[in-house]
């Protein structure tokens, strides 16, 4: 049995309280439907800026009622400081999630970016403290690289940032460092890299690119690649992470607390090679699409190659990811398509 196995029957035999923020986002929904699934008790806050009921419905119908029954919401903004000190109220473990994701809308408007990303992060960051929580994990972000050009990335060796919500994710690092130090409250960081699966919204301007494209695909319009397609990514089935959310919720080890962990796969992908991807994928579940992608301008604020060191957390947390990205878009891809023809 590995570490996560192992974590996850004692939470069962030992249910806890959590609070997800972004609940009713993609990473939030996963996370509570896993935990729901566990028998755990959790308070999810949300203020459907880019979530929707509608993926909180979804994982009610996944779960039992007695499961659903242990779900309570909060229709709150971490922007205001008494939402978040009643989300956190009575609560063992926070997976604070919620935040405006996306470098281009990030560009486009910094100051609700960051509001939301900085301002609620430290209104966040307090609540959990004066509420005596056990362990406080955030999402923050491979965007924290920027600039720096060695691959693998490791935790220790980042650049400038290339964007506003950049700037926003690695100031969020460092209030969880200064909280450590200050009040001895230790938060751990996880940066994700290009999370994929089910409930990732595909609409709107600032989607990301693999439910994007599979939308397109489905609706047999063009797909459009940012640059040459050379550019890569580490892209990080949705398993992956909350596995790595409940691994670093649950830790023990006092020296793995105030840490920043990449959670990715160590793979590296083009966006040539997904675009081929997605588009077996797809017609493995019936959907054929025989248009060629359509090359357009590099995006400003997007890094070139990114891939992810995993041997941090791999060590410090037990984390082994289960899905590489050919397994993960299998899933996404039949999960899409029952959602979206
Ligand atoms: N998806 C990725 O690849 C990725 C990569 C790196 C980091 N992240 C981070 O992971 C977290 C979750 O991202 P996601 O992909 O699930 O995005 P998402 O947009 O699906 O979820 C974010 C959730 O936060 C909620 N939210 C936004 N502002 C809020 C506010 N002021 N008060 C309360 N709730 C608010 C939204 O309504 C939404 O439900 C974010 O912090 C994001 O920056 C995601």
């Amino acid at each position: 049995m590995n570490q996560y196995q192992q974590v996850c029957e004692t939470l069962q035999a030992q249910p806890k309280i959590w609070l997800v923020t972004g609940v009713a986002g993609f990473i939030g929904s996963n996370l509570l439907e896993t935990l729901l699934k566990l028998d755990q008790t959790v308070v999810g806050l949300d203020n459907f800026a880019t979530g929707h009921q509608y993926n909180l419905n979804q994982v009610q119908a996944l779960v039992s009622p007695e499961q659903w029954a242990k779900f309570k919401f909060i229709e709150g903004d971490i922007r205001k400081l008494e939402d978040c000190q009643k989300a956190c109220s009575g609560v063992d473990y926070v997976l604070h999630e919620a935040a405006l994701g996306s470098v281009p809308r990030s560009i486009a408007d910094p100051i609700t970016t960051n509001d939301t990303n900085i301002s609620g992060f430290l209104n966040m960051l307090t609540a959990a403290r004066d509420a005596g929580v056990s362990s406080f994990t955030y999402a923050a972000s491979s965007s924290t690289y920027g600039d720096h050009p060695a691959l693998p990335k490791v935790e220790e060796n980042i650049g400038k940032p290339l964007s506003p919500y950049a700037v926003t994710k690695y100031v969020n690092e460092l209030y969880a460092d200064v909280f450590a130090r200050s009040y001895d409250f230790k938060a751990i960081g996880l940066r994700y890299f290009n999370v994929f699966g089910q409930r990732q919204d595909p609409n709107g301007a600032y989607a990301a690119v693999i439910p994007k494209w599979t939308a397109a695909m489905i609706a047999g319009e063009d797909v459009f690649i940012n640059g040459d397609g050379e550019t890569s990514r580490d892209f990080c089935f949705i398993d992956n992470t909350v596995q790595a959310n409940i691994l670093a919720a649950t830790t023990q080890d006092d020296a793995a607390k105030n840490q920043v962990y990449n959670v990715a796969v160590g793979d590296r992908t083009t966006l040539n090679d997904l675009f081929n991807a997605i588009k077996v994928a797809l017609n493995e579940n019936d959907v054929n699409y025989a248009k060629d992608a359509v090359y357009r301008e590099f995006r400003a604020g997007d890094v070139r190659h990114s891939q992810a060191s995993i041997a941090k957390i791999e060590t410090a947390l037990g984390y082994a990811p289960e899905f590489r990205i050919d397994a993960g878009i299998q899933l996404a891809m039949q999960w899409y398509v029952q959602n979206l023809k």
